[in-house]
C-alpha cells in the first residue's frame, strides 16, 4: 500500500457530548438582480442554505461535502460570522457568530482554499507577526505555535518569502498555520487540498490529524477529495441544495454509493474489452479502456495483470470524487 493510502491517525473519537457548534433550520437566501433584456432588471433569489441542522462535538473530525454550489461555503461564512443567515440559529463556542464575530474570531481558524488570507506583498512570517498582535496571542504562546507549525508544516525556509512567491502547496500550508497562531477551539477548512500534489496533501492531513489528536481541535472539513474524508473524518455531512442529504459515518456512505476508481487503460492497438476478475471493462475507444473496480482495492495488482496479459503502453487512474459519490446515491436511493 502507498504511503498516501494509509489513515494517517486514528480517528478520533465521536463525540464527548460537548456541543460546539449547532445550526438550527439556518437559511440563507440571496437576492441576484440580473439584466433581463435592455431595459428590464430581473431580481431572482437563491436559496444557498435551505433549513440546515446539525451540530458538531467537541473534537469531531467532520467532512462537509456536496457538489459546486450546494451551499458549504455559504454555510462556513455563516459559522465565521461574515455572513448573517436569513433565518435560524446558529451558534459556535457559545457565541453567535454574526452578531459577536470579533470575539468569535479570537477562537476560531479559517482556511478558505481558494483564497489566501495572508498579506500577499509580505514575507510569510510578517504576516504572522500582524496577526499576533492582531489578535494579542501571549507571546510565549504565540512562539511556542509558531515553531511548532514551522515544523510540522515544513515552512522553515519560506518564511523569508512573500506570500505571492509561494507555490500552491506552500501558500496553503502558510496559510493553515495562519488560522492556528491563536489556538483557536474550532478549524473551518474549505477545500484546503484544492489543487495541491498528493505529497502536500498527505503533509497537509498528517498535520490536521495531529493538531486533532494533540490539541482536540475540533474540525469542520469541505473536500472534494475522498481521501481527505477517509483519513481524517470518522463523521461526513453530505449536503445539496442547502439541505443536509446525509450525516453519518463515512463508512456508511461507501455502503450507500459503491464507490470505484476507474484505471484508464491505453494498449498498443485496439483489442476486445480487457476481461479480469477484479475490474469491469466499462468503455472502449479504440485502444484506449475504461476499467472500474472498488474504490477499497488497490490498483497494483490490477495493472500487474493487465500489463502481463495485454500490450500497456500508458495508465491513469482516475479517484472518484464526492460528486460521483453523490449522484451514485441518487441513483441507489431511486432504485431502492
Ligand atoms: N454572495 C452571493 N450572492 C449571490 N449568490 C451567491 C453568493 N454566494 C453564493 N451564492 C450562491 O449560493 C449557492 C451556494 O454557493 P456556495 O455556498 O459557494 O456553494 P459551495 O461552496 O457548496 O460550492 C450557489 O448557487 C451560489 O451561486
Ligand atoms: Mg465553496
Amino acid at each position: 500500500m502507498d504511503a498516501t493510502e494509509r489513515p494517517v491517525a486514528d480517528l478520533p473519537a465521536q463525540r464527548d457530548g460537548q456541543e460546539v457548534i449547532h445550526l438550527d433550520r439556518v437559511e440563507k437566501v440571496f437576492e441576484v438582480r440580473r439584466r433581463a433584456g435592455l431595459l428590464r432588471r430581473e431580481k431572482r433569489e437563491v436559496r444557498a442554505v435551505d433549513g440546515l441542522s446539525f451540530s458538531v462535538g467537541r473534537g469531531e473530525v467532520v467532512g462537509f461535502v456536496g457538489p459546486n454550489g450546494a451551499g458549504k461555503s455559504t454555510t462556513i461564512k455563516m459559522l465565521t460570522g461574515i455572513l448573517t443567515p436569513s433565518a435560524g440559529t446558529l451558534r459556535v463556542a457559545g457565541v453567535e457568530p454574526a452578531r459577536d464575530r470579533a470575539r468569535l474570531a479570537r477562537r476560531i481558524g479559517v482556511v478558505f482554499g481558494q483564497r489566501t488570507t495572508l498579506w500577499w506583498d509580505l514575507p510569510l512570517l510578517d504576516s504572522y507577526q500582524l496577526i499576533h498582535r492582531m489578535y494579542r496571542v501571549p507571546d510565549a504562546r504565540y512562539r511556542e505555535n509558531l515553531d511548532r507549525c514551522v515544523e510540522l508544516l515544513g515552512l522553515g525556509d519560506l518564511l523569508d518569502v512573500p506570500v505571492r512567491q509561494l507555490s500552491l502547496g506552500q501558500r496553503m500550508r502558510g496559510d493553515i498555520a495562519a488560522a492556528l497562531l491563536h489556538d483557536p477551539e474550532v478549524l473551518y477548512l474549505d477545500e484546503p487540498t484544492i489543487g495541491l500534489d498528493v505529497v502536500s496533501k498527505a503533509n497537509v492531513r498528517h498535520f490536521l490529524a495531529d493538531l486533532n489528536a494533540e490539541r482536540g481541535t475540533t474540525v469542520l472539513l469541505t473536500t472534494h477529495d475522498l481521501t481527505d474524508i477517509e483519513q481524517l473524518c470518522r463523521r461526513v455531512m453530505v449536503i445539496d441544495h442547502g439541505r443536509l442529504m446525509y450525516d453519518g459515518e463515512v463508512a456508511g456512505l461507501h455502503r450507500i454509493a459503491e464507490v470505484e476508481r476507474t484505471l484508464v487503460v491505453d494498449l498498443a492497438t485496439e483489442m476486445a474489452p480487457i476481461a479480469l476478475e477484479s475490474a469491469r471493462t466499462v468503455k472502449v475507444e479504440g485502444p484506449r479502456q475504461w476499467l472500474a473496480f472498488p474504490a477499497g482495492q488497490p490498483a497494483a495488482p490490477i495493472v500487474a495483470e493487465i500489463a502481463a496479459g495485454w500490450p500497456l503502453v500508458d495508465l491513469s487512474l482516475r479517484e472518484p470524487d464526492i460528486e460521483d459519490v453523490i449522484s451514485l446515491m441518487y441513483a441507489g436511493r431511486s432504485a431502492g
